[in-house]
């Protein structure tokens, strides 16, 4: 399939559009990577030009259909099972934990989840905890493609490759030759929902959370973006609730009212006990 043109104009709209729609940003070194996804759906979708098919995406696309489809290429589901696993287990005892030792019903949001390991990964460690009947776990991404795999419990090998010994997946994950399956009352555990991290009202329609995870997404967005994405979710998180992002992301130059915080070795940001 030939390449469409991508004139540095055309870039500058069209990657504005998408920036605009879910947060995804390209620099000028990322054009080409970008000009070739885009091509490829453009063509596949029947334009000869990128410039009609900016057109047709910002003014013509009903139900904004053909962006979806765009966006699912664009998008990069990079997950496995375990990723990052302690900071996960240690965010669950410091902020999970306790509520639920006091009587209450804890509520958890992995927000960005791609396919679904991290979730799950989260559900292994709160039956671990003994925690899971009074936890409510809510995972979501913009992706319905990804939601789908989660929600159908069965993933490629690749999904445990770094993680196959486990002492959890021995428990709740099944390995075979050409496929890991999830135990399905872990998969039901899991509400998978489909939720664009941009979209300010569905996420204050979620509720509150004492923890929510939103580990290696927020690297694609711009600073500006992701700090707006990072204040919305601070408006969802219970008094003294906690931001869990991935090891090698920082919120401190954004700005935002959650405060890092160290706890077991693990960074955190902390919603103050007013909010
Ligand atoms: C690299 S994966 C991270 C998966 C998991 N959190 C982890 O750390 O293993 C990034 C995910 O962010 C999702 N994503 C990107 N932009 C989004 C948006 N605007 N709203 C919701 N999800 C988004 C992508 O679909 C993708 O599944």
């Amino acid at each position: 399939m030939p390449d469409l043109v991508l004139s540095p104009q055309v870039f500058s709209i069209l990657s504005a559009l998408v920036e605009e729609r879910v947060g995804l940003s390209y620099s000028l070194s990322e054009q080409d990577l970008f000009a070739s996804k885009v091509s490829h759906r453009a063509v596949e979708a029947g334009f000869e030009s990128m410039l009609d098919y900016y057109y047709y995406l910002r003014y013509d696309d009903p139900e904004q259909q053909e962006f979806r489809r765009l966006a699912e290429t664009l998008l990069v589901h990079e997950t496995f099972f375990f990723r990052e696993a302690e900071p996960l287990r240690v965010a669950i005892e410091q902020f999970v934990a306790p509520r639920v030792a006091r009587g209450q019903r804890a509520r958890i949001w992995c927000a960005a989840c791609a396919t679904g390991e991290e979730p799950l990964t989260v559900a292994m460690l709160l039956r671990d905890a003994k925690l899971e009947l009074h936890v409510d776990l809510i995972a979501s991404d913009l992706s319905e493609r990804a939601l789908q795999r989660a929600r159908s419990g069965t993933f490629s090998p690749r999904a445990l490759r770094q993680h196959a010994r486990h002492a959890l997946a021995a428990r709740y994950l099944e390995s075979r030759p050409d496929a890991v399956i999830a135990r399905a009352e872990l998969v039901q555990s899991v509400d998978f929902r489909c939720i664009n991290l941009l979209d300010k009202e569905a996420i204050t329609k979620l509720g509150s959370f004492d923890l929510i995870v939103c580990r290696n997404a927020l690297i694609y967005f711009s600073d500006q973006r992701a700090a707006h994405v990072v204040r919305t979710m601070a408006q969802a998180l219970v008094p003294d609730g906690a931001l869990l992002v991935g090891v090698s992301e920082s919120l401190m130059r954004l700005d935002t009212p959650l405060v890092c915080e160290e706890h077991a070795g693990v960074f955190i940001y902390r919603a103050s006990s007013t909010t």
